[in-house]
């Protein structure tokens, strides 16, 4: 048996509670069995318990958490990408594969079951190999925040060397943004609402750092910081309070990727800035499986480590874990640690910790 986390029949954080049911087994010839080492929280994950989101899984029981990392026990027998044993981390959206979206995807923990569980059935198609480099804990930071970022900063903003792109807070997907930025050589203008939480973003790279809620008029500042220029690329998480400023502080050209809502979903825009800037502005949402395994193998090669929040949970404490996410006091990624199984951790010598 095992044991695994579901929302009653109308989501909040309360009603999320542990429960147990036979394990998986693979049903197609395709499937593969994971056990579950890791999860990550995103802020969609907040939002679906908190019932900001419906949950669109047809009723009755729903596993949440979209991202996963963890090991392969069972698989089906056309199965060749992956092996038993092998540590993996899961897409998504399992069966986008690659190329562009057309509405049907269907994400993990939303429309699909999710990865608060101790074992999940997927389709070989949606896994990513860990590279020796990264814990399951880091490898379950990617599959959202991680993929989102590489999808706003590279395939949609054609990010080159010599840009300045501007990063907005310290959640998942902006310290993703910043780490890939810096990584890729850019100069990186991070914007935070917490003064306490500057020094992180200095240490993850960040050129320059605005308080946005002591520098209410931060566009300004950005502009002022690029000698009147404005920056290249946007990963604009903010949503309808942010997006004029934002508009304000591209430059000529520049490439805007909409990303998030975070300070609310509607608004007046001024369209003029993006026609007289010639700005791109593109709807980013999350990437598919291909882009995690592009984004990882980065990570892998620049010897990067995802940023993961201070505190980490345990299996029992995925309630905490989310109310965590809720006060905005974490800094980059927040991981459930599902397995706690140390000996098996120990046995691996490739886990970090
Ligand atoms: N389109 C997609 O594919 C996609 C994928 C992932 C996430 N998203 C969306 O992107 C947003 C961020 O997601 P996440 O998972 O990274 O969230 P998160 O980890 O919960 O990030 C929260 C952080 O954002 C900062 N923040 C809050 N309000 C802000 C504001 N008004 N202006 C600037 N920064 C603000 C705060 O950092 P400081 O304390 O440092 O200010 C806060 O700690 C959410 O809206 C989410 O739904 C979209």
């Amino acid at each position: 048996m095992m044991r695994y986390y579901a929302f009653g029949s109308i989501a909040d954080i309360d009603s999320l509670h542990l429960k147990t049911k036979n394990n998986p087994v693979p049903l197609n010839d395709t499937d593969v069995i994971v056990r579950v080492e890791a999860a990550s929280l995103n802020y969609k994950d907040l939002a679906l318990a908190r019932g900001d989101l419906p949950l669109n899984n047809g009723g009755g029981e729903h596993v949440p958490v979209s991202d996963g990392a963890g090991r392969v026990v069972a698989k089906g027998s056309a199965v060749t990408n992956v092996e038993l044993g092998e540590r993996v981390v899961a897409g998504f959206f399992p069966d986008f594969v690659d190329g562009n979206p057309n509405g049907s995807e269907k994400s993990l923990g939303h429309e699909l079951q999710g990865m608060l569980s101790e074992f999940v059935r997927l389709p070989a198609h949606a896994l990513v190999k860990i590279p020796p480099t990264l814990s399951f804990a880091e490898a379950a930071a990617f599959p959202c925040a991680g993929v989102t970022a590489w999808n706003a900063l590279i395939e949609k903003g054609e990010l080159g060397h010599e840009d300045t792109v501007l990063t907005m807070g310290t959640g998942g997907v902006s310290m993703f943004a910043l780490q890939i930025a810096k990584a890729k050589g850019a100069t990186v203008i991070s914007l935070t609402g917490t003064e306490a939480k500057k020094a992180v973003l200095r240490q993850a790279g960040a050129d320059h750092v605005v308080n946005y809620n002591r520098i209410t008029d931060w566009d300004r500042a950005v502009l002022e910081l690029t000698d009147g220029r404005g920056v290249d690329v946007i990963v604009e998480v903010g949503g309808a309070k942010t997006f004029q400023r934002s508009l304000n502080a591209a430059t000529f050209g520049g490439r805007i990727s909409a990303v998030g809502v975070l300070a609310g979903i509607a608004g007046a825009v001024d369209p003029t800035s993006i026609i007289f800037k010639s700005l791109t502005v593109n709807g980013v949402f999350v990437g598919n499986t291909r882009m995690l395994g592009d984004v990882v193998a980065f990570y892998n090669t620049n010897a990067l480590h995802p940023v993961l929040d201070t505190e980490t949970f345990r299996f029992e404490e995925a309630q905490a874990a989310f109310s965590r996410l809720m006060t905005q006091q974490h800094t980059g990624k927040i991981v459930i640690d599902v397995s706690q199984d140390t000996r098996n951790k120990d046995k691996d010598p490739t886990h970090r910790t």
